[in-house]
């Protein structure tokens, strides 16, 4: 009779050992589970609030000269920053456009003063001021484009973009000495934050316009473009298109039918 007592007491401190591991378990995942998701959660926050405190140290001092302490804009300088968003920042500040070296009908594209991090860092300055649309995630953007319907693209472009751009991306003059740019050599983030954004005289393609798919493929259908040597003509003549091929073979023409009835009238 002694052996079963024994059994049950070895039972019963089984159980109890059991019961305290499985509460400790719970003690040790309550806690992190209490803890952890917090940590992880604030992680991104952290690090654009410390990204913003970079940026806002660059804009002291580039920028507010034109934009303003708090980018509220300065009269006759420059306009107000505020709620213009991530995206236009990356744009004005990767083309080199911003900061502007002096006042001028267009701001051009330049060499870039800053890095790419930089730019992100004012960005993310001018973001967490006022908001606004931001730049898209790099790695989202070259997945889109690689798998974007170019044909689409190209029927996309004709329609919003070639009126000022041209159809072969060449740029063209508009009024009061402003210009829509080439689109040759444009980093795919800088086309889509063009779109987004709408720089100076460009219209802003918001995102129920054109969808962020589709500008996917706008942007495909202008690489297709500037990949291809050959857009449909025997030279590029500056990308202006068929009209500029057309004239450069008419004054060719007459130039050499001209020549050829001197020489006929000559020897006569
Ligand atoms: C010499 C003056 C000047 C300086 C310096 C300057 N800007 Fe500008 N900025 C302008 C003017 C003028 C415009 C509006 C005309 C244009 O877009 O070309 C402008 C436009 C912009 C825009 C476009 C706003 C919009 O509505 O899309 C952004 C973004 C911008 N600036 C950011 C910056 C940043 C960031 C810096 C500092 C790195 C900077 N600028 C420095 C004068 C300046
Ligand atoms: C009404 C005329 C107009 C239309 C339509 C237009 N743009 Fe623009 N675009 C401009 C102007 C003007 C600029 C120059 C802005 C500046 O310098 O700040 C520009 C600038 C750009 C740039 C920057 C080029 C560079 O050198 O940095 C890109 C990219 C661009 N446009 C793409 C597009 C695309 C894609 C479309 C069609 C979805 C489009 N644009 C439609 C007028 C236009």
């Amino acid at each position: 009779m002694a052996a079963p007592v024994r059994h049950r007491h070895r039972w019963r401190r089984r159980l109890g050992a059991l019961a305290r591991f499985v509460g400790a378990l719970a003690l040790v995942g309550g806690i992190y589970t209490a803890f952890a998701p917090g940590i992880y959660a604030d992680e991104p926050k952290q690090n654009f609030d410390k990204l913003a405190a970079e940026g806002k140290e660059l804009f002291d001092n580039s920028c507010v000269s034109c934009h303003g302490k708090n980018a509220e804009g300065v009269k006759g300088r420059g306009p107000s920053l505020i709620g213009v968003g991530g995206a236009a920042v990356e744009f004005q500040v990767n083309s080199g456009r911003m900061p502007m070296a002096k006042q001028e009908a267009q701001a051009e594209r330049k060499e870039a003063v800053f890095t790419p991090e930089q730019a992100e860092a004012l960005a993310a300055f001018i973001q967490k001021l006022g908001g606004g649309p931001e730049a898209p995630d790099k790695k989202w953007l070259a997945d889109a484009v690689a798998n974007a319907d170019v044909a689409s693209g190209g029927e996309l472009f004709r329609v919003n973009c070639a009126s000022c751009h041209g159809f072969a991306t060449g740029g063209g003059a508009l009024s009061s000495g402003k210009y829509a740019p080439s689109l040759r050599d444009v980093p795919t983030d800088q086309i889509y934050e063009a779109m987004l954004t709408g720089p100076q005289n460009m219209p802003v393609f918001a995102d129920n316009q054109l969808s962020a798919e589709q500008k996917a493929e706008v942007i495909a259908y202008i690489e297709y473009l500037n990949n291809d040597r050959d857009p449909g003509g025997p030279f590029t003549l500056g990308r202006f298109g068929p009209s500029t091929e057309g004239l450069a073979i008419f004054l060719v023409g007459i130039t050499t039918l001209a020549l050829a009835t001197l020489w006929i009238a000559g020897k006569s």
